[in-house]
């Protein structure tokens, strides 16, 4: 039904989990991608894993500088960049009276500041190549996709930063389809419930700790919270990385050419 042959992507966060498969399928839907992530070792593997229209490069997104070298890596890269997925993230989660100062900005950071600055980057070769497309009478539509949660849209005891975060980049969403839709770009969200990936392990076991910023900081969810949420899942169970892909890959593609400004919730039914 489409093809994104001659699309340059940037995935973040794209070294597991949902941005891998993101990742995977823009490639296998014929785009060239950029993938990025803090964890230099699974990018590489996954560089390897998305094949020949694959490029990466490992930077944390949160450092003020990085938003613009993976901009300018991307362009230098493909000559190019039509579509962007601000995926990258992770959870630092406990009560408002035990969460610190840098655990909320921690929170804000990667899910509202990242994103911003990677738009900004992005902002003055997408508005100049529109200008000029446009006065040559042609319209490309370009494509940003922002990832949020379902604790983002209904609130997640124990999230106050993540879910502040996550319902920040709706408010950036949506006021970027304002800004952009003269460009030719549209700008969506899609919000997650629960997916299979490393954030919502069982909280038990050596790996349900990440390092971040010289933190160990536990990521996962009780087994009874994923018992209980499944149980309760319209569907009867938690969804899978490609799965969660497919929304994005909707976004990306000309199927969704005049949607803009949109959520999509890919749970399963479930609200939280
Ligand atoms: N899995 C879920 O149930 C779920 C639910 C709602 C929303 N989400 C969102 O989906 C997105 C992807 O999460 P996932 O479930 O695939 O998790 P994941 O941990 O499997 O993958 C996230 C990736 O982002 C990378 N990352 C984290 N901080 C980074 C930084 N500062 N710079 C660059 N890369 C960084 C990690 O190294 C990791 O590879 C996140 O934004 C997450 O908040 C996930």
């Amino acid at each position: 039904m489409f093809t994104l042959e001659s699309k340059a992507a940037l995935v973040t966060g794209s070294g597991r989990g949902i941005g891998r498969a993101i990742a995977k399928q823009l490639a296998s839907a014929g785009a060239s991608v950029m993938l990025n992530d803090i964890d230099a070792e699974v990018l590489k593997e996954a560089e390897g894993e998305v094949g020949p229209r694959a490029k990466s490069l490992a930077c944390d997104i949160t450092a003020a500088d990085a938003p613009q070298k993976l901009v300018d890596a991307t362009l230098a890269a493909f000559g190019s960049l039509d579509i962007i997925v601000n995926n990258a993230g992770y959870t630092w989660d406990n009560v408002i009276q035990k969460m610190s100062d840098e655990q909320f900005q921690a929170m804000l950071d990667i899910h509202l500041v990242a994103p911003f600055r990677v738009l900004r980057a992005a902002s003055g070769w997408i508005r100049e190549t529109a200008k000029r497309e446009i006065a040559e009478g042609r319209r490309v539509m370009r494509k940003v996709v922002n990832i949020t949660s379902i604790s983002g849209t209904e609130g997640n005891a124990g999230q106050s930063g993540y879910s502040s975060g996550k319902a920040g980049v709706i408010g950036l969403t949506k006021t970027l389809a304002k800004e952009w839709g003269r460009y030719n770009v549209n700008v969506n969200v899609v919000g997650y419930g629960l997916i299979e990936t490393r954030l919502i392990q069982p909280l038990s076991g050596p790996t349900a700790s990440i390092e971040m910023k010289g933190h160990q900081i536990p990521v996962g969810v009780q087994q009874r919270m994923l018992d209980a949420a499944k149980a309760t899942n319209p569907l009867g169970r938690l969804g899978t990385p490609e799965e969660a892909a497919g929304p994005v890959i909707f976004f990306c593609s000309p199927l969704s050419d005049y949607v803009s400004g949109e959520v999509l919730i890919c749970s399963g039914g479930s609200r939280f």
